[in-house]
């Protein structure tokens, strides 16, 4: 099974010090020095922080106060004045990094191309003079739907130069997803490109715009900026759609970065919650441009020769922070690739490793299991030994694949840098510090300095060494996220209250349960609620329950997780039928077709089991606990007694 289960993690207790060679060079160089700066953090967090966004950001005009919380709201540099492209691009200009690659990408079909500094700070300043044109202005909303591209990157950048919050939709997403998002964050553009280039076929990105926009699908978008990645087909609607090229070609490259109020929205993200539609996830420029600035250079012990690598998508929060924001605000050398392992190129990475000279390698556990399941061969047949540190990021990584990484893609060499964060958090939160801290293989180990990280029981008493609880973070940190976007009482009750304030002490619920080990490093199990993950992708089983209902065939729908080698879990559903229709074969392609038109293919359920009725309480809820069992195969935990009808639970597991 690929989650590690608690019995597991306990019997591991393999301890892998930092590579002397890597500790004497590195930013953070001894466990002694780790628990210096946690120890001054912890004591003064403001401070802590203070000291650091005057030494590594660019402030415009310095804050007036550091942090203003009113829980669960917070502020950070209240009054101060920054522009996170400013701190991306234009103060390195007047360095030696001008001429220094800002982005190397090469496109799934081989294309390449190199961006350095200035260039990208032209291109940038380009498309926003472009996204003005259109009548975009601080504060507007801008939805992003594109592929991996350098346009994606220069999208994002030219939105914050001039203050529009963005708003970026995977483009794995489908139209009708697309639209949601659209209208909750009232966009006022889309910036798409014609296709995009995945797993050997092309993605219609902008027909799903235009299908999420028909029938004045999203009121509020007034122009479609289009970039031509795939040159397919489109129909391009005279007024409303615009190419790319044509209007930064004709832009001028002079647009000084805008003055922005350091808690003016950088931009809005939608992640998957246990209930109701996604969240629009806000964050806010100043705090979350030095929390992904400082969590990169210390968690990756940033280099300036390094050849940084995330494998995300800019769809993602890794790829915002750990592609985009945090790598370019260090003046760091970001890799983007548009493609992904497949069965025509299970070697892509590696080839892009040894190609580039990768030094830092960032991806995901189930990445890595698909590796390790292909075999040896493969990477061993490259040159991987730049390789300095490889992280990993998304879900909890079993033992074996971190060993397999460690060993067969490291060479024994490598720090595993094991992230655990959130979009919800901007950044790392718990990760090794690799020139300091000690690894356990499946273990995150120890919080970030200045993130007071604990597991606690529902009612907020922390739990004994090795004792199973809820992973919380008790003060207020730069990256966290400010509010539900247009929710601030959704904001408060999902995060804020599940564990009740203590003495006014409010504190963080991150929805994942943890363990501490007795020399104080976390080991994340998963979540504790109704989200899942699939291949490191956040989804909600309500979504996809809502999704089912809505096809007229469906009248209930319940949706667990099921343990899966590769992916981590798998969708797996529960559907019970309307009178009108019964089960078939067919049928169930078409529910799996229809959860694809609804969010897109990576909620694709893996399996559709159809029942006669579901297992409930006597007060009628589903209890999801059984699914979960007989969807992954177990016994069943737990008690049946309160079940309304004992026996829907025998015809369940006989399918
Ligand atoms: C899970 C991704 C264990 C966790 C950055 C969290 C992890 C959710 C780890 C957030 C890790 C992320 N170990 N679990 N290193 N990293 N998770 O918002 O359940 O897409 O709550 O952010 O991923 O997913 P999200």
């Amino acid at each position: 099974m690929s989650q590690p289960t608690i019995e597991s993690v306990l019997q591991e207790k393999r301890l892998f010090y930092p590579p002397q060679t890597l500790a004497q060079k590195a930013q953070v160089k001894s466990m002694a020095d780790y628990q210096a700066l946690y120890d001054k953090a912890t004591a003064d967090p403001q401070a802590f922080w203070a000291e650091l966004a005057e030494q590594e950001l660019h402030w415009f005009k310095k804050w007036d106060q550091v942090l203003d919380w009113q829980p669960p709201f917070a502020k950070w540099f209240v009054g101060g004045k920054l522009n996170i492209s400013y701190n991306c691009l234009d103060r390195h200009l007047t360095t030696w990094r001008r001429h220094k690659a800002a982005l190397i990408w090469e496109g799934e079909p081989g294309d390449s191309r190199t961006l350095t500094y200035a260039q990208l700070h032209r291109e940038v300043c380009q498309v926003a003079n472009a996204l003005k044109s259109l009548g975009i202005k601080k504060g507007d909303r801008v939805g992003l739907y594109m592929p991996m591209v350098p346009e994606a990157a220069i999208a994002m950048l030219a939105c914050a130069r001039i203050g529009a919050p963005h708003t970026v939709v995977f483009g794995g997403f489908s139209a009708e997803a697309l639209k949601d998002r659209l209208n909750d964050a009232e966009a006022k553009l889309v910036i798409t490109a014609d296709g995009g280039f995945r797993k050997d076929k092309t993605i219609a990105l902008k027909a799903a715009v235009d299908a999420a926009l028909e029938d004045n699908g999203v009121p509020s978008v007034k122009n479609v900026l289009v970039v031509q990645r795939t040159k397919q087909d489109v129909s391009m609607e005279a007024g409303r759609d615009h190419w790319w090229h044509e209007l930064q070609a004709e832009a001028s490259a002079d647009c000084p970065a805008e003055e922005m109020d350091a808690e003016d929205v950088l931009f809005i993200l939608y992640t998957s919650g246990t209930t109701g539609k996604p969240k629009g996830v806000v964050h806010t420029i100043g705090g979350y441009n030095l929390y992904t600035h400082m969590t990169l250079k210390w968690a990756f012990d940033l280099k300036d020769t390094d050849i940084y690598w995330c494998t995300a998508d800019v769809g993602w929060i890794t790829g915002h922070s750990y592609i985009v924001y945090g790598p370019l605000s260090n003046g760091a050398t970001s890799l983007m690739y548009e493609g992904v392992p497949r069965p025509s190129n299970p070697g892509c990475f590696w080839d892009m490793v040894e190609k580039y000279g990768v030094n830092i390698f960032y991806t995901a556990p189930t990445a890595i299991r698909t590796f390790l399941k292909m075999g040896d061969e493969i990477p061993k047949a490259r040159d991987l030994s730049s390789l300095r540190l490889l992280g990993t990021v998304g879900e909890p990584i079993n033992p074996e694949a971190w060993m397999w990484y460690h060993h067969v893609i490291g060479g024994g060499e490598c720090p595993i840098v094991d992230t655990w964060w959130q979009t919800e958090t901007g950044g790392f939160m718990i990760t090794p510090l690799p020139g300091a801290i000690p690894t356990k293989p499946g273990s995150a180990t120890k919080p970030f300095p200045g993130i007071l990280a604990d597991v606690v029981d529902i009612d907020g008493n922390p739990v004994g060494a090795n004792e199973g609880g809820y992973l919380v973070i008790k003060h207020p940190w730069p990256g966290m996220m400010r509010t539900v976007y247009g929710d601030d009482d959704r904001f408060r009750r999902t995060y804020w209250e599940h564990i009740p304030p203590q003495n006014g002490q409010y504190v963080y619920f991150a929805g994942d349960g943890a363990r501490k080990d007795e020399d104080g490093y976390f080991w994340v199990m998963g979540r504790v609620d109704d989200v899942i993950s699939v291949s490191g992708h956040r989804l909600g089983t309500m979504e996809i329950e809502s999704a089912l209902v809505s096809h007229p065939a469906v009248a209930e729908a319940a949706v667990v997780g099921r343990k899966d080698e590769i992916k981590g879990e798998d969708v797996f559903a529960f559907v019970t039928l309307e009178d009108t229709h019964s089960p078939s074969d067919e049928l169930k392609q078409a529910l799996k077709q229809h959860v694809v038109a609804e969010i897109g293919a990576i909620a694709r359920p893996g399996e559709i089991r159809f029942a006669e009725a579901l297992p409930k309480t006597r007060s009628g809820k589903i209890i999801r606990r059984f699914l979960r069992n007989l969807a992954s195969g177990e016994d069943l935990v737990g008690d049946a007694s309160t079940m309304e009808d004992q026996s829907v639970l025998d015809k369940l597991r006989e399918g």
